[in-house]
């Protein structure tokens, strides 16, 4: 099954895709600055929510970089009243831009397409200008598990922030999702992915959108709903 097709399944009805609510999101504006004229990265912008309601308010000049032509669709389809927005498909990997050059670098839920969180920091390091924001959402350990699992387990906050900090950054505010949002969240890939099953028995890919559902719901239940969270760190490049 392509990976897109279930994200887009998955995701259909909702335009923020992270655990995070409409309201703390806007707390950015002012952890950012917003305001008009500046550069901003959205990497793994998926539908862009943040990015489009930012141009709706202020003349800012802002690129999103996705693989996912259907979230792409969805980011373009109005033009914003005061900013202008572009959008980038493809791996973020193929994505250049000159060292210094954005004021403020985002990248919410995509860290994996960098290789991970410490990468991710050290790639959106990179392409801040100095005093520039940092904003990076992820998955955070909150409870150390008693016993020894297998599994991989990210870094707590404690430890995040430290990645941030040795990277050349001061992180100056956190915004992280209740277990109410982050259930929330899931519950929407749930109800979504398997109303899809239902409504296409036939499909061949219905084994597989419900393999990938109960595989990501059996996750939420036995490892994110007792241990993790998601925060968003914001940072400012020293
Ligand atoms: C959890 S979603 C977050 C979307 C958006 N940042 C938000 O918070 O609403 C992760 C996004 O990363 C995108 N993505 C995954 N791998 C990618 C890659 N290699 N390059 C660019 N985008 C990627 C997915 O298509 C998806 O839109």
């Amino acid at each position: 099954m392509d990976s897109q097709l279930y994200w887009a399944i998955a995701e259909r009805d909702i335009e923020i895709q992270n655990p995070i609510t409409d309201r703390k999101l806007r707390l950015l504006d002012d952890y950012c600055d917003i305001r008009d004229g500046l550069r901003v990265l959205d990497i793994g912008c998926g539908k862009a929510w943040v990015l489009r309601q930012w141009a709706e308010r202020y003349t800012i000049e802002g690129t999103g970089v996705d693989l996912n032509p259907s979230f792409l669709d969805v980011a373009r389809r109005k033009r914003p009243a005061a900013g202008k927005l572009e959008f980038v498909e493809g791996t973020v990997k193929n994505f250049r831009a000159p060292q210094n050059s954005f004021d403020i670098v985002m990248c919410l839920g995509a860290s994996f397409a960098l290789d991970g969180f410490v990468s991710a920091v050290e790639w959106m390091m990179a392409l801040a200008k100095p005093g520039g924001a940092i904003v990076i959402g992820d998955l955070t350990l909150k409870h150390r598990p008693h016993l020894h699992r297998s599994e991989w387990l990210p870094n707590d906050a404690i430890e995040t922030m430290g990645v941030v900090e040795r990277h050349g950054a001061d992180v100056s505010a956190m915004i992280s999702a209740s277990d109410a949002d982050f259930e929330r969240y899931a519950c929407h890939h749930r109800h979504a992915t398997l109303r899809w099953c239902r409504e296409h028995r036939d499909h061949p890919w219905q084994n597989a959108v419900l393999e990938k559902s109960n595989a990501d719901w059996g996750y939420y239940l036995r490892t994110i709903r007792p241990l993790l969270g998601w925060t968003v760190y914001v940072g400012h490049k020293r």
